[in-house]
């Protein structure tokens, strides 16, 4: 079984394991959820315990199941007419398209509620699942990713500084791209000085890769994105690109995977942490060559 099947296994399993209430809401989540996606985060958290040399066990898999699931309830509610009003998500009909608004507002709900008891079920120590279950809450709701798309909404009406930019993808995207490496520090039963280090190296990889995003925006096919391209060109919106250009974006991007990469070097030489895979994960998000 490799990682991906093990992720969609633990969501499977989370579903099936308990008396149905509704099966409609069911199939709207997992026609979401089963859409596919690069699954960064989970992947993340997992080649990151590995190197912290943890030998991965369903627990792990239920927690990182956990953060893609935020993650897609995060894109349903993104595509809402009331947000993004996009109609094309991972390459097939977005969630109300294809149901309808109601169903894709619910199957958000579940896809935020659900992972903390999937998570307060796993076979983790207390300790560990308490700091797990508040760091996900953080990254997610009001002082992390819920808090930074109302910033994203209410700056769709003015020019944004890149301060303000910045601080808009810290939240709505950062904070939930650097669960997985503070989750991996707190499950390997790190130090406070390298969990504030993976913190760090969380929010570096989570501007970056909101750069690349809107780059891809402006750059990328359907075919490769699954979305509709050039949506934030039309609607007019601030990202990195419209504020300073593609190629300083592509700038902003590098600079920020490569002082990432220096901090796994870091943690390579004090820690025995083995950052071969995390290494070749980054190195995949640069866009030029
Ligand atoms: C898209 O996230 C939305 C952002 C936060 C930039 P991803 O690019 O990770 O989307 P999927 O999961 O691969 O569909
Ligand atoms: C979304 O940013 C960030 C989320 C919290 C979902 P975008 O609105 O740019 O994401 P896409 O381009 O629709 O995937
Ligand atoms: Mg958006
Ligand atoms: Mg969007
Ligand atoms: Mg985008």
């Amino acid at each position: 079984m490799n990682k991906l099947q093990g992720i969609d296994m633990a969501i499977g399993h989370y579903y099936k394991s308990r008396e149905q209430i509704s099966p409609d809401l069911i199939e709207s989540i997992h026609y979401s959820f089963d859409a596919g996606g690069k699954r960064i985060r989970p992947l993340i958290m997992l080649e990151m315990l590995e190197g912290f040399g943890v030998e991965l066990t369903d627990s792990h898999f239920e927690v990182a199941a956990s953060v893609e699931m935020i993650h897609t309830g995060s894109l349903i509610h993104d595509d809402l007419p009331a947000m993004d009003d996009d109609d094309y998500r991972r390459g097939r009909l977005t969630n109300h398209k294809k149901f309808n608004e109601a169903t894709a507002i619910l199957a958000g709900d579940s896809l935020f509620l659900d992972p903390f008891g999937l998570i307060a079920g796993t076979n983790l120590s207390d300790c560990i699942k308490i700091k797990l279950i508040s760091e996900l809450s953080f990254a997610s709701g009001t002082f992390g990713m819920v808090g930074g798309q109302m910033l994203d909404m209410k700056g769709e009406e003015a020019q944004l500084s890149l301060e303000q930019l910045q601080i808009i993808h810290a939240n709505k995207t950062g904070k939930l791209l650097t669960f997985p490496f503070v989750a991996s520090g707190i499950i390997a039963e790190q130090s406070e000085e390298v969990i504030a280090d993976l913190r760090t190296i969380g929010e570096l990889i989570g501007l970056a890769f909101q750069v690349r995003d809107d780059i891809l925006d402006l750059t990328a096919t359907f075919e490769e994105i699954g979305k509709t391209p050039q949506k934030d060109l039309l609607a007019d919106k601030s990202t990195y690109p419209a504020l300073l250009g593609l190629e300083k974006s592509q700038d902003i991007l590098n600079d920020s995977l490569d002082k990432a990469l220096a901090i796994f070097q870091k943690l390579q030489e004090s820690q025995h942490f083995n950052p071969q895979r995390i290494t070749e994960i980054t190195e995949r998000l640069r866009l030029n060559g």
